[in-house]
């Protein structure tokens, strides 16, 4: 790279945040992120510390919030950033549902807040929105996968504000020419990923379990079924996206599927532990509406920017595990 490029990014502490920040460093980017003031201070960095990526001469962090316009025009004024990359999300679904009108705000309408920053301050600087195959909803094409062409009906708060701000990037796109692409991924996890989804809390359970700290696992619908990736592969497929000749949406997945049913019997059995002892149902976790499957065809973003995934469920899972042991 000749001239180093300055890269924005919003939830740059989420999961997806701190391996965007470490590919983004790796590839001599500055990177601006935008943390929130949290009372225990320690939290805004804590999955940049785990990456051993904070602190960075290379990196800056700035308080703001999606629903702040005002800390974003004042942190784009600033940098004039080349790429931003818009991660930052109440991003839980059965949340969503406690929480509907919060989500809504910092999805749908932080969306909105920084697109017009960027129309007014960076119009040129080039855009990812973190869109969701949550926003498919229970629509599923005759052969079993989702595409980009797949009909969009979300079954959530959290579904309803991504696909609000897909459309909103989609709108700007084509109203301004601004560079704005949507991703629409899959669920991906990692030994970073947040204890309460589904993966890390099967985990993490069965770790304590296994070490005689807990006898059961309060767990909610077992028969769903998710395209589970790694999120270090969908963090590269983000900064394709953001490299291609043209603006565009993009499904990234595995393309396989399995069963929350399906993780509990792998991470149990390598535990050597029986599901059947320790996991009990409890309604709490159900969602007022479920999303039943997912599983992505992501065709067109491997054609046309060489992704593939390095990870398999097991490969992921294994991870996990192993990262839990330490
Ligand atoms: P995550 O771990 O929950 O991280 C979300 C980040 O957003 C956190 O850093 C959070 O900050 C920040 N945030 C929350 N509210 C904010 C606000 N009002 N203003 C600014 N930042 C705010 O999520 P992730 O797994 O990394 O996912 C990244 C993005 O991809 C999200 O938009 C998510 O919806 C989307 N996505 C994720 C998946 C997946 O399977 N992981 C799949 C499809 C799409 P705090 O730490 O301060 O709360
Ligand atoms: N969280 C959670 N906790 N989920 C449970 C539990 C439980 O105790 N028991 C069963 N599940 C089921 C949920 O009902 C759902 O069908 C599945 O496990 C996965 O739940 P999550 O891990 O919470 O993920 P998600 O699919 O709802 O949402 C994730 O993926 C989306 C992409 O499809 C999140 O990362 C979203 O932000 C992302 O957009």
């Amino acid at each position: 790279m000749s001239e180093r490029k300055t890269a924005f990014i919003t939830g740059i502490n989420g999961q997806d945040g701190s391996y965007l920040t470490e590919l983004l460093l790796n590839k001599g980017y500055t990177v601006v992120g935008l943390v929130r003031r949290l009372s225990v201070p320690e939290s805004q960095t804590s999955r940049l510390e785990e990456a051993k990526v904070y602190p960075h001469k290379n990196l800056h962090l700035e308080y703001g919030d999606l629903t702040d316009q005002s800390s974003l025009f004042r942190i784009l004024n600033r940098y004039k950033p080349d790429e931003i990359y818009n991660l930052g999300a109440q991003s839980h679904v059965r949340v969503s549902f406690d929480a509907p009108q919060f989500t809504t705000d910092v999805i749908a309408m932080g969306t909105l807040n920084l697109l017009e920053a960027m129309r007014e301050i960076c119009p040129d600087a080039r855009m990812y929105q973190a869109g969701s195959s949550e926003m498919f909803g229970n629509s599923i094409d005759a052969d079993g996968f989702q595409r980009e062409t797949t009909p969009m009906h979300p079954v959530s708060p959290y579904g309803c504000a991504k696909l609000y701000a897909h459309n909103l990037c989609q709108t700007y796109r084509n109203s301004y020419g601004m560079f704005i692409s949507n991703g629409i991924l899959f669920n991906h996890e990692s030994s970073r990923r947040g204890g309460n989804f589904v993966t890390n809390k099967i985990v993490k359970g069965a770790l304590k379990i296994a070490e005689g700290k807990e006898s059961t696992l309060a767990l909610g619908n077992l028969e769903a079924t998710r395209d589970w990736g790694h999120s270090k592969d969908y963090v590269e497929a983000m900064w394709l996206i953001l490299q291609h000749t043209h603006p565009d949406d993009f499904v990234c997945s595995t393309g396989k599927s399995h069963s929350v049913g399906d993780v509990v019997k792998y991470v149990f059995g390598r535990l050597d532990l029986c599901p059947d002892q320790h996991i009990i149902i409890d309604p709490k976790y159900f969602r007022p509406q479920e999303l039943d499957d997912l599983k992505g065809d992501s065709t067109k973003l491997r054609a046309a920017l060489g992704w593939k995934p390095s990870y398999s469920f097991e490969t992921l899972l294994e991870e996990m595990i192993q990262h839990g042991k330490i």
